[in-house]
């Protein structure tokens, strides 16, 4: 008789290496306050800090935060420009420490429709953090839609198939993920929302099929290093089947 096997957690199950975050919360964090939404968004920014200084620590390589969707311009003008100048203070004061400290920033999301100061900013903060290619790669979603990314990603391949290059038949899923903009980022791992919102308000559709989800009451702005170690700590307990069976009956039936 095969011995029985050990359920205890003396093994640890891996954590994700690739978490995305959808940093919510941050108005009704003001609003508890009585403060402006925007003073809010401020307070997000330094969670952003906090979390992306404990991530690696944590096991996570890869970084992907929503930092604005495509619906975010239904905001009031004074909020998107408000979000717009928090990316660039953010950009400014924190991008020389982050490319010393080892970090690839990368941009995800369509660059139509920023304004010039913005798509300067997100150029620099590519190039500046190029060099840190393989190290902890944190990527920013702005002027995110995953449904705007797979309606351009299948543009991408009408155009090859369009110019003769490729037939429509050559197309699978694996080809499909090369042409998303997370493309050179590694496999999704885990998804986390704060605020308590149960949602992913169109946040990488695509690539979130077999990604575990985790949603939290915090707010964004209390966000940082327990409440992620805490979110890591779920996933860990998951059980990720991928369409097959339970991972321990996988090894007591092989
Ligand atoms: C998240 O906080 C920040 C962005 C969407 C850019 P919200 O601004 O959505 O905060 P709530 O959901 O109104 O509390
Ligand atoms: C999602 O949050 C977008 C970001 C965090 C940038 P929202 O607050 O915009 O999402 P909804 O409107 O509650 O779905
Ligand atoms: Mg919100």
């Amino acid at each position: 008789m095969p011995p029985a096997a050990d359920h205890s957690s003396a093994v640890q199950a891996p954590g994700p290496k690739h978490v995305a975050i959808i940093m919510d919360g941050n108005g009704r964090w003001a609003k508890a306050r009585g403060m402006p939404r925007a003073l809010g968004h401020r307070a997000g920014v330094q969670a952003l800090k906090r979390t992306v200084e404990a991530a690696p620590g944590l096991g996570v390589e890869c970084l992907t935060v929503f930092g604005f969707s495509t619906e975010n311009w239904r905001r009031p003008a004074q909020e998107v420009s408000e979000l717009m100048g928090l990316v660039k203070l953010y950009v400014q004061t924190d991008l020389a420490r982050l490319a010393r400290e080892g970090v690839q920033v990368r941009i995800l999301g369509s660059r139509q429709g920023l304004p010039p100061d913005i798509l300067e900013i997100v150029d620099r903060a590519e190039a500046a953090t190029a060099h840190n290619a393989g190290g902890f790669l944190l990527q920013v979603a702005f002027n995110y839609g995953g449904r705007a990314d797979i309606v351009e990603a299948a543009r991408r391949f009408a155009h090859v198939v369009q110019s003769g290059q490729a037939r429509p038949d050559d197309l699978d899923e694996a080809g499909f993920d090369r042409l998303l903009c997370t493309a050179k980022g590694p496999p999704l791992d885990l998804v986390v929302r704060t605020s308590g919102e149960v949602r992913l308000s169109n946040f990488l559709l695509w690539e979130a099929a077999y990604a575990e989800l985790v949603f939290q009451e915090i707010l964004w702005p209390d966000y940082g290093a327990e409440a992620l170690a805490e979110a890591i700590e779920q996933y860990r307990r998951r059980d990720r089947r991928f369409g097959g069976v339970e991972s321990h009956d996988a090894v007591a039936a092989g």
